[in-house]
Formats: C-alpha cells, structure tokens, sequence
C-alpha cells in the first residue's frame, strides 16, 4: 500500500510573511501523527489569507501532490481577510456540509465563539478537504468529532486505507473492506 499523502495548509497572513510562528500546521501533523496507525505523509504549505492563493495550494495539495485529505487552518472567521471557505467551495466538485455543522456543535460546548468559525469541507477530485479553525487549540477539538467519518470517505474517494490507533480514535467504517 502506498504511503498516504495528507496536505496541511496553514492559512494566515501573519504566519506566511514570518511575522509569527505557525502553531497550526505543527499541531495538525503532531494529531494526524497521534491518531494514524498506517503510514502517512505530510505536505505542509504556509499561504497569506488570499483567496487565489488558497485555491492554488489547495489544488496542488489534492492533484499534483496526490493528498487524500487536506487540513486547513485558519480563515474560517468573519474578519474581512477570512477566506479560507469561499476557496474551498470554489475548488471542491461537492461540499460536504456536515463537517462544519459536527465541529461547529462540539466546538460550541467549549467556546460562544465558535458560531464565527464559517469552516466546511468537500471533495476535490480525489481528496477530501477539511476546513479548521485558526485557534491551535480548535484542532484537536474539532478533529477528534470529525476524524471517525474521515477514514471511510477516503475509502469511498478510492484512497489508501487509512488506519487508526484504536486506542486513541476508533474510525468507523460501515462495511469492511
Ligand atoms: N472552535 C474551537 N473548537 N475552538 C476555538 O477556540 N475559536 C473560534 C472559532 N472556532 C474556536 C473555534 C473563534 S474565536 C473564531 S474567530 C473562529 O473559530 C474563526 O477562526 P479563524 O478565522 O481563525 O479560522
């Protein structure tokens, strides 16, 4: 089985011009490396909150670098430079509107604020695109509520067979394969 290939793009003006450090990205790949149990790759990407710029690093991540899945962070927001879904919906072929509905519920038993964040997710050709907030701490808050649906999607996309660390988070798949 191929070595699965999962893209993390950080989204933030001030993280791509070196004004702070990124925490986003770190955080998504030190999750992704906690709950996957089969082998995986990361390809993280850092862009400014432009719309043109997401979309291109979005359709590099899916097409030319073969991610299964990508995982954004930040630009969910209501902020005027908060982009980040309107790029999404603009590259994906299908929306897959129950993942920010999931996070956004689970989200708001911890935070009021979780109402701003506007994140989705969808399919871009053969990659499933989800959609994080900014806040570091959001990751694992938002992850651990969609992640056990992710490894299926993936499955149904014709990706590699994604396994987990049951002990951690247990994906939930339908049928076995
Ligand atoms: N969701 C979780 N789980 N935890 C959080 O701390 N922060 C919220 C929200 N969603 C937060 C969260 C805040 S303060 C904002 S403004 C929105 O996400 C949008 O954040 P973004 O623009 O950085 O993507």
């Amino acid at each position: 089985m191929a070595t699965a290939k999962i893209g993390i793009l950080t989204v933030s003006d001030r993280a791509s011009r070196g004004e702070y450090e990124d925490r986003g990205g770190p955080a998504i790949r030190e999750y992704l490396a906690e709950v996957l149990s089969s082998e995986w790759e990361p390809v993280e990407r850092i862009v400014a909150d432009d719309q043109a710029l997401i979309e291109a690093a979005l359709v590099e991540l899916a097409t030319a670098e073969g991610c299964c899945l990508v995982v954004t962070t930040g630009g969910t927001g209501p902020a005027p430079r908060d982009v980040t879904p309107e790029a999404t919906e603009a590259v994906c072929q299908k929306l897959l509107p129950g993942f920010g509905e999931l996070m956004r519920k689970v989200s708001l038993e911890k935070v009021a604020t979780a109402i701003l964040s506007r994140q989705t997710a969808g399919i871009l050709g053969s990659a499933l695109i989800v959609n994080l907030p900014g806040q570091p701490r959001a990751i694992g808050e938002c992850l651990d509520a969609v992640f056990p649906a992710i490894p299926y999607c993936i499955d149904l996309l014709d990706g590699p067979y994604l396994e987990t660390d049951e002990s951690r988070l247990e994906a939930f798949r339908p049928k076995k394969k």
